[in-house]
């Protein structure tokens, strides 16, 4: 249930508007830009924008670096947004990597477990050694992110993939938990929320089975971490990815939780200038994580972004950004319960997000996605790289609707009023003569 005293006044939210400029301009059409595709990426608000400027107008420097103040000051600001982010998702600094983007930080846990196997690393980093006939356990509902690096390492190590269905609401099967997981089990990679349906799995059954059988539970954080109070450190998984663009922050970077021990007996996949101690001709030895996973020049004009992105989302607080999101999920829901189109995903707005994708009877989602553009509506069309789960539900395509903190009532009526015209203009379940 909602909490009224906890949404959105009319006031603040447009307040909010007025902080994204992108908002405001027409689309090329010349209509008003009414943007629903936030699970792609979101847009941008003016104090990141300016954090990125002014990191290049008044502090560009290398970190970690250099022997002169503006160096200092730049390290300084990155290390500061490196707390602000951690400190978002209930973490210590030293518990998170920048990466490239939530794909890129998964593959540093793939790939990283892959070098225990081959031998590479510390002994201590055997505890990450897979041996044939292990399993990591994936879900149905993954989008490709986290999906394809477990195939990898199982192609490379000889493990097994298994993975959780999902049910007809398209909800991840973690009553099964029991028998998908199993003695063998060594990794649980499992999203959190999905990108397709916005169904929240509900994550504690399966992180207490996986520790039951001492398997590491690695969490595709992308699609909760920017519409929902989140804490790795509640949640006890032991691996978190997600990114920047999907919560106000730049392209080009995201963030690798990791409990602090495993970390630190993690092998590096990326290797080169600043994540070592001492190099010979023949061998190096690694700095301390985070440092050990981030090899040579880091985006820090993104990282300082990154930082304020946060710290935008922790001024508002996550609960009310939620709960703003679940009226809108409810709308949304509201908007495509009409004939003829049907929800991939739950029906009801308990338990998800504000992200739902459907299909229209009769209409390729490509040409729904044209109508609805034509209004000035922005949507993503197709499987959302997310093939198995549409495969599951008999579909090649989508269309999908994804709102944000700044998405309102009146975006949603724009959508409704487009989509209701679709079948029409297909002329859908007319006789041809
Ligand atoms: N995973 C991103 C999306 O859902 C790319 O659009």
């Amino acid at each position: 249930m909602v909490d009224k005293a906890e949404t959105l006044d009319r006031g603040e939210l447009a307040r909010i508007r007025a902080d994204f400029p992108l908002l405001a301009r027409p689309t090329p059409g010349g209509q008003d830009l009414v943007y629903l595709d936030s699970a792609a990426t979101s847009q941008k608000p003016d104090p990141v924008l300016d954090a990125e400027q002014d990191f290049y107008i008044m502090r560009n420097a290398a970190v970690h670096r250099g022997a002169h103040s503006l160096s200092n000051e730049a390290t300084m600001a990155f290390e500061s947004a490196r707390g602000q982010v951690a400190s978002f998702v209930g973490v210590e600094a030293d518990e998170l990597v920048w990466t490239s983007g939530a794909t890129a930080a998964i593959n540093l846990v793939a790939y990283g477990f892959a070098n225990a196997t081959a031998g590479i690393g510390p002994s201590a980093a055997q505890r990450f050694a897979l041996q044939p006939g292990d399993e990591i356990v994936v879900s149905e509902a993954e989008h490709h992110a986290n999906l394809i690096p477990w195939q990898q390492l199982a192609a490379r190590t000889g493990a097994v993939l298994r993975w959780f269905g999902v049910d007809e609401q398209g909800r991840v099967r973690v009553d099964e938990s029991a028998t998908v997981i199993t003695d063998r089990t060594r990794i649980v990679a499992i999203t959190h929320v999905s990108n397709v349906t916005g169904a929240i799995t509900d994550l504690a059954p399966v992180v207490a089975r996986a520790h039951e059988v001492g398997a590491y539970v690695v969490l595709d954080a992308c699609q909760s971490v920017p519409h929902l109070p989140v804490n790795f450190r509640d949640l006890d998984v032991d691996f978190a990815a997600f990114s920047a663009h999907k919560m106000f922050g730049p392209t080009g970077i995201g963030a690798l939780y990791g409990k602090r021990d495993l970390l630190a007996d993690l092998p590096p996949v990326t290797t080169g200038g600043s994540m070592v101690e001492v190099v010979t001709m023949t061998e190096a030895t690694f700095a301390p994580p985070p440092g050990r996973f981030e090899a040579g020049t880091q985006p820090v004009a993104q990282a300082i972004a990154f930082g304020v992105a946060a710290q935008y989302l922790s001024e508002l607080g996550m609960a009310k950004v939620a709960a703003h999101e679940a009226e809108l999920a409810a709308a949304l829901l509201s908007a495509v319960a009409i004939e003829g189109v049907r929800v991939i995903g739950p029906t009801d707005p308990q338990d998800r997000i504000a992200v739902v994708s459907f299909v229209v009877d009769g209409v390729h989602a490509h040409d729904v996605g044209q109508v609805l553009d034509d209004a000035g509506v922005a949507v993503r069309v197709g499987h959302h790289c997310a093939q198995p789960l549409h495969r599951r539900f008999g579909v090649a395509a989508t269309a999908r609707v994804s709102a944000s903190l700044y998405t309102n009532e009146h975006d949603v009526e724009c959508f409704a009023t487009a989509l209701s015209t679709v079948r029409d203009f297909f002329k859908v379940g007319e006789a041809y003569g």
